[in-house]
């Protein structure tokens, strides 16, 4: 993420934001009114439990799928959406909940949990819920500053509350190599590591500076083991969060090249006008990014795997003679197309190995590869164009999602745009005006955190919350529920109680 950078204001200074009356004062308990996000049906009854009663109240849980198709009925669900339901029953003697599978029972809980976290009891209640989009993510750029495993379990927790399931790994970029690999150990015993703590400090002139060789003395960075990612893979799974791992081609791949120099094309040093893309001319290029493929996929379940794709100057792929040689023998016309035959080729190995791509929206110049699905963030141009090309889209625009971007105008480091929660809140992705025959090409929505400004845990969780509160709510609750100063009022209150759970929220504590 390159774009739009500028430091805005030095101070931590904790206004505006999420600051409406309190959540409940007096109100005489939590409701399903009050939950992030919003659930779908609910109705109150008689009664009130106290909510530490509430945890050690009997709870009946039935997994069947016709029961709890015959409850949807004539709501035109389809199949993953029958999945994530669930019926929720807060009785004055026990807890009920029904769902089609133990993803739904999950989701159940964890309304319950927010229900009795809100306030000091819950009023009777029944719940009929389900999500709106498959795909309701949050990216975290782990390279550029490494906050490693305890940091990553603690946001899956939060995650899993606010129902969102996918946690987006940007394991690899210039600043750093994030992630053991058995076949290319100078990836992390080099440049997992540099000198300078602060990104900025780092990079030199938009061009990346040194690495050190692990256990250098004051060397700061880290990197995940696979025991590590084994262990977080459990943890996000016992939270029905897939994790996709994102491994970056052509471009920022400064520090590849720094471990493995001959991964860049072979031109003089001074005639090398790009800094950080692989050459595509070269077949030991994709030597190396198959095995680390593959040991990416042995490592992480998911179905897809991120190849990035984004950013990539090609400048010194008009000159390099392996990839002019490449264009030749592949019959391409443009630098473009060199880049799309990348895409295409490692779309073909993910297949063989029964993964599919996703890639940032450059992927669609050039020529899209056939089954890959589109992260649209330059804006929603990218996404729409991949959806008429019948392909499946995550949206995730800086717009509105990128949350490097400051949240008030006096906030502490930010990335130069203005995103406060109210415009987090206002995207709806069905509002570009994409067809009702094409809404099964939209995925979901994300909202990304870029971390060349967010330096400690303190600052990435305040760049997080609320604003993921607010992506949590569209990627799950109906656009007709959406009602942003209704909205304020449960984030207000939500972020009270996560600021206990000992997260860092923007915003007024209250
Ligand atoms: C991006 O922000 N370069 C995907
Ligand atoms: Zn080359």
């Amino acid at each position: 993420m390159r774009q739009f950078h500028g430091i805005l204001g030095i101070l931590v200074v904790f206004t505006v934001v999420c600051c409406g009356p309190k959540q409940n004062e007096g109100a005489g308990g939590a409701q399903p009114k009050d939950i992030i996000p919003a659930p779908v049906e609910y109705a109150v009854q008689p009664g009130i439990i106290r909510s530490d009663e509430l945890a050690r109240m009997p709870e009946k849980v039935r997994i069947s799928e016709g029961a709890v198709r015959r409850r949807l009925k004539g709501r035109g669900l389809v199949d993953w959406q029958i999945k994530s339901a669930y019926w929720l029953e807060v009785g004055k003697k026990r807890v009920t909940i029904e769902a089609a599978d133990p993803e739904g029972v999950f989701y159940a809980r964890q309304s319950l949990k927010m229900l009795a976290s809100l306030d000091s009891s819950v009023v009777c209640c029944t719940i009929l819920d389900w999500p709106r989009f498959r795909h309701r993510g949050i990216m975290l750029d782990e390279s550029r500053n490494f906050q490693g495993k305890d940091f990553v379990m603690k946001q899956l927790d939060m995650m899993a509350l606010l129902k969102m399931n996918r946690f987006h790994f940007h394991l690899v970029d210039n600043p750093g190599w994030r992630l053991q690999i058995d076949a290319y150990p100078r990836l992390t015993q080099l440049t997992a590591w540099r000198p300078e703590p602060d990104f900025w400090d780092w990079e030199k002139d938009e061009v990346g500076g040194d690495f050190l060789e692990e256990g250098t003395p004051g060397a700061y960075g880290g990197y995940y083991t696979k025991q590590d990612i084994a262990e977080i893979l459990a943890f996000a799974a016992e939270r029905h969060i897939e994790v996709i791992p994102e491994i970056e081609m052509p471009g920022h791949n400064y520090e590849t090249r720094a471990a493995y120099p001959d991964l860049a094309c072979s031109l003089p040093e001074a005639d090398r006008p790009d800094q950080w893309e692989l050459c595509p001319g070269k077949e030991s290029t994709y030597e190396f990014l198959e095995k680390v493929l593959l040991e990416v996929f042995d490592l992480f379940p998911c179905e897809y795997v991120h190849i990035g794709g984004d950013e990539a100057g090609k400048r010194n792929w008009e000159r390099c003679p392996d990839c002019q040689a490449r264009m030749k023998a592949e019959g391409l016309e443009s630098v473009e197309e060199l880049q799309s035959y990348m895409i295409r080729r490692m779309e073909r190995f993910a297949h063989e190995h029964g993964k599919r791509i996703i890639g940032w929206d450059e992927i669609l110049e050039g020529g899209l590869a056939p089954d890959a699905t589109v992260m649209s963030w330059r804006g929603t141009e990218g996404g729409l164009r991949a959806i008429a090309e019948g392909h499946d889209v995550i949206f995730t625009p800086t717009t509105h999602y990128y949350l490097d971007y400051h949240q008030a105008p006096d906030q502490y480091r930010a990335a130069g745009r203005y995103q406060p929660l109210e415009n987090v809140y206002a995207f709806d992705p069905m509002e570009e005006g994409i067809a009702e025959a094409d809404a099964h090409h939209v995925l979901g929505v994300q909202g990304n955190l870029w971390t060349e400004w967010v330096h400690e845990a303190w600052h990435a969780e305040m760049m997080l919350y609320p604003r993921a509160f607010a992506i949590a709510e569209t990627g799950w609750s109906p656009a007709s529920r959406k009602d942003y100063p209704d909205f304020e009022r449960r984030a207000s209150a939500w972020a009270a109680v996560a600021r206990k759970m000992g997260y860092t929220v923007y915003g007024q504590p209250n």
